[in-house]
């Protein structure tokens, strides 16, 4: 039987299991996905360990997605530029990392409402880790990105990684396709832009909503949100009740596994209505 995992700390809420397991068994695979709870100080002998005992792989997520950049051994092209690993695949002798977080964005969007290339200015909210996906996906679809930041630094950071020539040097301010604009100044924007996207924790569960009027809003720009519990988080509820098209963020998490399944199992497994409501029940 074939092993997979996902490994993280905490790991007891992941959804990750469910989720490929339904898939294994709809298509006949006899593989089994576990979740793995792996203390940060254990990651590297827990991934060696799993490379000995013959997995096909795992995926990574909070707390190891940026360490585990120095454990493996090859690092794909998405991961380097996001600069974090959310899937390993044992090949050859070798641990490899790749990102599939960006794709599972895109995906998310294109096969839920449009034309990725409808999308030639977005405004992104958050400066962390799922920013970094949703930006490399944007950059790489030569969308301008307006971006915005509580902690305005780390946006500027952000924003830099996307403004350097192939030497490294930075580009002219006129040549960037990242711009940072200021936190308390973001509804300004709304008219120009085709994409709204929340990557901040703002609006789950536990967490205040994202504080934003979008009166504003351009009446054709999608707004989608990484959030995904509730489906419906003020911010989509709030763009969908002027009309606006909307995406929630639970296509992001099934689309980034339906990628992983893929490199995994040489299948890109089916992304329908049955299987969001079988996540649903199991999210309640
Ligand atoms: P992830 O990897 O999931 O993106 P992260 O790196 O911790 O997680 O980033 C969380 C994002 O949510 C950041 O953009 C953070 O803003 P700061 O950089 O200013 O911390 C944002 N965020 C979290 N709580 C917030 C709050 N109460 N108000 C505004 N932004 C918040």
């Amino acid at each position: 039987m074939k092993k997979v995992a996902v490994i993280g700390h905490p790991i007891s809420h992941s959804l990750s299991p469910k989720l490929h397991n339904y898939w294994i068994k709809k298509y006949g695979i006899d593989a089994h996905y576990e979740a793995i709870d792996v203390e940060p100080k254990d990651l590297r002998n827990t991934i060696k360990r799993m490379q000995k005992e013959g997995y096909v792989g795992c995926n990574v997520t909070i707390p190891h997605k940026e360490a585990m950049l120095d454990i493996v051994d090859k690092v794909y092209h998405v991961a380097k530029s996001i600069g974090a690993i959310n899937i390993i695949v044992f090949k050859d002798g070798k641990i490899c990392g790749d990102n599939t977080d960006s794709d599972g964005f895109l995906s998310n969007i294109v096969n839920n409402m449009c034309d990725y290339e409808i999308i030639k200015k977005a405004l992104v909210i958050g400066a962390g880790g799922a920013a970094l996906a949703v930006c490399h996906a944007l950059f790489e679809n030569e969308s301008n990105i307006l971006l915005t930041n509580r902690t305005r630094d780390r946006a500027e950071k952000l924003a830099e990684d996307f403004s350097k020539d192939v030497y490294g040097k930075l580009l002219d301010e006129n040549l960037r396709k990242v711009k940072v604009i200021d936190w308390n100044e973001k509804e300004k924007y709304l008219s120009d832009i085709d994409l709204l996207v929340n990557t901040t924790s703002l609006g789950m569960v536990g967490m205040p909503p994202l504080d934003i009027d979008l009166s504003n809003l351009n009446k054709d720009a999608l707004v989608t949100d990484i959030v995904y519990k509730p489906l419906i988080t003020p911010l989509l509820a709030q763009a969908e009740a002027q009309g606006n098209p909307i995406v929630d963020g639970l296509g992001m998490l099934l689309y980034q596994a339906q990628a992983s399944f893929a490199i995994w199992f040489g299948i890109a497994p089916e992304v329908n209505q049955e299987l969001r409501d079988y996540i649903l029940k199991n999210m309640e």
